[in-house]
């Protein structure tokens, strides 16, 4: 049982369908907060998230739009502007957690052109647009949260174009909480390490994968969603609110 710090905030979170955004959506779901679970394909994930939400008490709904296009962006927006009005009488929200993204098992060498547009385009360019096209809809004393990745302070050349997104979500993190910080709005990076959700399964659910994953951490063990959510739901939450700008390291001490 948690303190309900969020009551009366709207959230949303881009990729709650699974993973580390469904972790969020349902942490920040238990301290009161009513969560958009945005979905790309998987309705059938993001609904379940969403029951799991409301057989524990909570408020959700799902919206589906696939972030590789900015059409795909103004359907989340859409969707977003028509289910909050109906909902709340306004298309005002708190919270934007830019969670979903896509990841890469290509080496440098191997990187084509189309998979680093792709990389690009859901894991920056989505978010960019997002925020941007969100300002008029985000409240004043809002949180942008983005989920980057512990790869930028670590180095891990096996996945260079993905490395290479999470570093240009930091700066836009860097930057945009200059440019959002009069309006009361804090922008932060979270950035796991690695973490047990679909993209990592087929390696990390061997023995061998899970020892060497686990033995990265200072901790000595693989991070779960939920290691996350609590640190998205603090900077989410009225505690965060002098931090902004910042990097949060969110790899159980990985590498030290
Ligand atoms: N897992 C890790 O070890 C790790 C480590 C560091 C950073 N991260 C970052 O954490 C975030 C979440 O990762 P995860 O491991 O939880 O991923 P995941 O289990 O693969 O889930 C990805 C989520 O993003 C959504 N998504 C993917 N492509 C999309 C698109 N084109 N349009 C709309 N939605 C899309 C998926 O929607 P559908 O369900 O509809 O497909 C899903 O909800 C990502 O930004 C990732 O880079 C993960």
């Amino acid at each position: 049982m948690y303190i309900k710090r969020l009551e009366g905030k709207i959230a949303i979170v881009t990729g709650a369908s699974r993973g580390i955004g469904r972790g969020i959506a349902l942490r920040l779901a238990a301290e009161g907060a009513l969560v958009v679970v945005h979905y790309g394909t998987r309705r059938d994930a993001a609904d379940e998230t969403v029951n799991v939400i409301e057989a524990t008490g909570g408020k959700a709904f799902a919206v589906g739009a696939d972030l590789n296009t900015l059409d795909g962006v103004d359907r989340l927006l859409k969707s977003l502007d028509e289910e909050l009005i109906r909902r709340t009488g306004s298309n005002q929200f708190d919270i934007l957690v830019n969670n979903a993204g896509i990841g890469t098992s290509s080496l440098f060498e191997e990187t084509n052109e189309g998979e680093f547009d792709q990389l690009f385009a859901v894991n920056v360019k989505a978010p960019f647009f997002l925020v941007q096209q969100s300002l008029g809809r985000l409240r004043d004393g809002g949180r942008i949260i983005n989920i980057s990745s512990g790869v930028t302070r670590i180095a891990y050349p096996s996945i260079l174009a993905y490395n290479l997104t999470k570093g240009a979500l930091n700066t836009f993190t860097l930057h945009l909480a200059k440019l959002l910080g009069p309006r009361g709005i804090t922008v932060n990076s979270v950035m796991p390490g690695i973490v047990d959700t679909d993209v990592n399964a087929p390696w990390l659910h061997t023995e061998e994968g899970r020892k060497f994953a686990g033995e990265m951490s200072a901790l000595g063990r693989v991070g779960e969603p939920s290691d996350i959510a609590d640190i998205v739901a603090f900077t989410a939450s009225p505690d965060g609110r002098w931090v902004t700008g910042h990097m949060l390291d969110a790899t159980g001490g990985s590498h030290l």
